[in-house]
């Protein structure tokens, strides 16, 4: 590993089960992160790009190959010591987004931040975020009250409110107009530059790829550099 990988994966091997037929989804990944680094990971619908993302936000485990993250390796803690470790270094867009329903646009931002911090921290943290992404107006909505646009930035205030040191998104602008997931990548490389922020987000939009400083494919169960 080198001094300053924020993130190393190696050998990383992932299968599922479906009625006896054995996917190998992941056949071997190996991948390192620096620090500060952005990068885009590409690849075919069903290449694994999901499976890897999950497995480096340690929500998965591989099957086999190990995983360091800020020199930590997640395998090795029990879950009460992961869910935290993840909460502190990790922020997650998913594909689709999962913000809470019966929750308000400043409320799902703030959920994260209210496991160590007060619900008045939390809430002012959250506030400031939603600026931060041009949402000021719309704190006290509900995500079905939101466009699809608005909604994903929830999401990527939601985040980025617990200053990870690794940003993992997957598809953040799939469902997006173009102009709409532009404006989006613009936020997300300003707050990264920022923060010197380690970020790693999955698109099939060759345009948005090649904003970040190194694309990754995913194909075959491996990754290369393209
Ligand atoms: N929980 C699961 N159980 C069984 N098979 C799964 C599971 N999750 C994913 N797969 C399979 O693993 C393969 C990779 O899925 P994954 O979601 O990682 O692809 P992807 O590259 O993210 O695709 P997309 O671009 O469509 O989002 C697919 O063939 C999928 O059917
Ligand atoms: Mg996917």
């Amino acid at each position: 590993m080198s001094e300053n990988a924020i993130l190393t994966l190696e050998d990383i091997k992932k299968s599922y089960f479906v009625e006896g037929h054995r996917i190998d989804v992941l056949r071997g990944v190996n991948l390192e992160l620096k620090e500060g680094e952005r990068l885009s990971l590409t690849g075919k619908s069903g290449s694994g790009k999901s499976t890897l993302l999950n497995i480096m936000a340690t929500l998965e485990r591989p099957d086999s190959g190990k995983i360091l993250l800020k020199g930590e390796n997640p395998a090795k803690m029990p879950d009460s010591k992961l869910s935290m470790f993840r909460n502190r270094e990790i922020g997650i867009v998913f594909q689709f987004h999962h913000l809470l329903p019966e929750f308000t646009a400043i409320e799902n931002v703030a959920i994260p931040l209210m496991l160590t911090q007060s619900k008045k921290t939390s809430l002012e943290k959250a506030e400031k975020m939603l600026e931060r992404v041009g949402l000021s107006h719309r704190m006290q909505h509900k995500p079905a009250e939101l466009s699809g646009g608005e909604q994903q930035r929830v999401a990527i205030a939601r985040a980025l409110v617990t200053e990870p040191s690794l940003l993992l998104m997957d598809e953040p602008t799939g469902n997006l107009d173009n102009e709409t997931g532009k404006m989006i990548i613009a936020l997300i490389l300003s707050v990264a530059e920022e923060r010197n922020l380690t970020t790693l987000f999955v698109t099939h939009n060759q345009e948005f790829a090649a904003e970040m400083g190194r694309v990754i494919e995913m194909s075959e169960g491996v990754v290369r550099s393209i």
